[in-house]
C-alpha cells in the first residue's frame, strides 16, 4: 500500500478542513446545545460536492475515490460530527446504494438530486425491536401487484425529518427469511408516512434522529431497488461501505480532540511549567497519537480496498471497531488534559466526548463489528 496522497486528495482534504473551520466551527456549540440541524452548512456542503463525493459526475456527483471521502469525513468530523453524519449517510448509504444497485430511472429521478445535495436521503433499517438483529424486523411491504403496501415503524433514523428520500428495508415474505426482504424508495409526503418526534440525544445533537411510521403507504413497484428479495443483501452490502464513513467520522472526532488537547497542554501551566512537560500528560499524548495513526491507517486500508475492488467487509469493520474505540478513549483523555475547562462547553472536548459514543453504536455496534470480522476470519 502506498498512502502518499495525490494532489487531488490533498486538495479535497484542505477544502474540507477550510470548510470545517470557517463554516462549521462558529456555531457548533450553539447547534449542539439547541439540537439545531446545520441546514445552511449542509446546503453549502452539497454545493461544494461533499454530499455525492463518490458518485459518477454523470449523475451529479464529484467522481472522487473513497480515500478522498475518508479524508473529508475526518476533517468535517474534527469540528462537527452532527454535520458529518448527514454527510456520511447521504454519501455512503443513500447515494452509494442507489448508484450501485438502482436502475437507470431511479438514478435519474433520485440520485442526481441526492448527489448534488439538492435533497438529502435517509437509510431506514433499524426498528424499535430490531437493531443488531436486522433480519427480525417487522415492517412489512406486502406485494399488491403494481405496488407494495408498507406498514410498520423504523427507529433512530438519521435525517429523519430533513430527508426527502428514504431507503426503507421491509419484509415482503417472512417465510423466506432474509430472502423475503425488499429495499424500497419512499418519498417524503407519500400518504400514510408520518415522521415521529425528534430524539433528544447525548451526542450528535445537531443531527435529526426520528422514528418513522408507515401506515398503508402505497409504494410503486418501480421504487424497489434490485430484484425481489434483494433488500437484506442491499442493506448489508451498503453498510459495509457505510462503516468506512463512520470509521472516518470516529477518526475525525479523535483527531479533533487530540489537536485541542495538544495545544492546551502547551498553554496551561501547573507546578511552574506547562502541563505538557509533565510525563503523565506526555504519555497520554503519545497514546492518543499512536491510536489515531493506527485508526487512520485502518480507515485508509479499508478505503483503498474499496477503491481497488478488493473485499472491504472485514477491513471496514476493523476500521470502525478500532477508530470508534480510539474516539472514545481519546476524547475522554482530552477532557482529562483540559481539567475543569474540559468539562465546560466552550472548550469543545466535552462535545467531542459525547459525540464519540455513537460511533460505537450505529452502523453496527462494536460487538456486531466483531461478529463480522470473526466470521470472515473463520471463513478464510
Ligand atoms: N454484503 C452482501 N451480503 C451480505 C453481507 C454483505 N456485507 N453480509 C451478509 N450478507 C448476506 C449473507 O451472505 C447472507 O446471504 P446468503 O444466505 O444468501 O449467503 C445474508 O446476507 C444473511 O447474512 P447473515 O446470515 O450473516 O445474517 P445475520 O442475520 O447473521 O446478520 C449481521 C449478520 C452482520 C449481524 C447483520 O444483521 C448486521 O450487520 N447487523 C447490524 C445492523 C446494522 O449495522 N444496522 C445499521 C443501521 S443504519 C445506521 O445505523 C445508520 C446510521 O446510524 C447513521
Ligand atoms: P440492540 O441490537 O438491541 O443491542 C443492544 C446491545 O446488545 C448492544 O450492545 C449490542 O452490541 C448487543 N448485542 C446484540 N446482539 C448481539 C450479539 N449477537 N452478540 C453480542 N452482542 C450483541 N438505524 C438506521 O437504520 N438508520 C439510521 O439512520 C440510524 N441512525 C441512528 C442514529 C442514532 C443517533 C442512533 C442512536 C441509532 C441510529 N440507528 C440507525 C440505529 C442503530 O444502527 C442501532 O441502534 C444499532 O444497530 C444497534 O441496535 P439497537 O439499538 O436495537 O441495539
Amino acid at each position: 500500500m502506498n498512502f502518499d496522497l495525490t494532489e487531488e486528495q490533498l486538495a479535497v482534504q484542505a477544502a474540507a478542513r477550510d470548510f470545517a473551520q470557517t463554516e462549521l466551527l462558529p456555531g457548533v456549540i450553539e447547534r449542539d446545545e439547541h439540537q439545531k440541524f446545520p441546514a445552511e452548512q449542509i446546503k453549502k456542503l452539497g454545493e461544494l460536492g461533499f454530499l455525492g463525493m463518490m458518485v459518477d459526475p454523470k449523475y451529479g456527483g464529484s467522481g472522487m475515490d473513497t480515500v478522498s471521502y475518508v479524508l473529508a469525513m475526518e476533517e468535517i468530523s474534527k469540528v462537527d460530527a452532527s454535520a458529518s453524519v448527514v454527510m456520511s449517510v447521504n454519501n455512503s448509504l443513500v447515494c452509494w446504494g442507489l448508484e450501485k444497485y438502482g436502475n437507470e430511472e431511479q438514478k435519474q429521478k433520485y440520485l442526481t438530486k441526492l448527489a448534488t445535495g439538492e435533497i438529502i436521503g435517509a437509510f431506514c433499517l433499524s426498528e424499535p425491536e430490531a437493531g443488531s438483529d436486522a433480519t427480525s424486523q417487522r415492517t412489512t411491504a406486502e406485494d399488491k401487484g403494481d405496488y407494495y403496501l408498507l406498514n410498520g415503524t423504523k427507529n433512530w433514523i438519521t435525517n429523519g425529518s430533513t430527508a426527502s428520500v428514504y431507503l426503507v428495508i421491509a419484509q415482503t415474505d417472512v417465510a423466506k427469511g432474509h430472502r423475503g426482504i425488499n429495499a424500497l424508495i419512499v418519498e417524503r409526503g407519500m400518504e400514510g408516512f408520518v415522521v415521529g418526534p425528534k430524539e433528544n440525544k447525548l451526542g450528535i445533537r445537531g443531527s435529526d434522529t426520528h422514528s418513522l411510521m408507515f401506515t398503508d403507504v402505497k409504494v410503486p413497484k418501480e421504487n424497489r431497488i434490485g430484484e425481489d428479495g434483494f433488500g437484506f443483501k442491499f442493506a448489508m452490502s451498503t453498510l459495509s461501505g457505510g462503516r468506512i464513513g463512520i470509521a472516518a467520522q470516529a477518526l475525525g472526532i479523535a483527531s479533533g480532540a487530540f489537536e485541542l488537547a495538544l495545544k492546551y497542554s502547551k498553554e496551561r501551566k501547573a507546578f511552574g511549567k506547562e502541563i505538557s512537560q509533565h510525563q503523565a500528560i506526555q504519555f497520554k499524548l503519545a497514546d492518543m497519537a499512536t491510536n489515531i495513526d493506527a485508526a487512520r491507517l485502518l480507515c485508509l486500508q479499508a478505503a483503498d480496498d474499496k477503491d481497488n475492488h478488493r473485499d472491504y467487509g472485514k477491513s471496514g469493520a476493523m476500521a470502525k471497531l478500532f477508530a470508534s474505540k480510539t474516539a472514545m478513549d481519546t476524547t475522554v483523555e482530552a477532557v482529562q488534559i483540559h481539567g475543569g475547562y474540559g468539562f465546560v462547553k466552550e472548550y469543545h472536548v466535552e462535545r467531542l466526548m459525547r459525540d464519540a459514543k455513537i460511533t460505537q453504536i450505529y452502523e453496527g455496534t462494536s460487538e456486531i463489528q466483531k461478529i463480522v470480522i470473526s466470521r470472515e476470519l473463520l471463513k478464510a
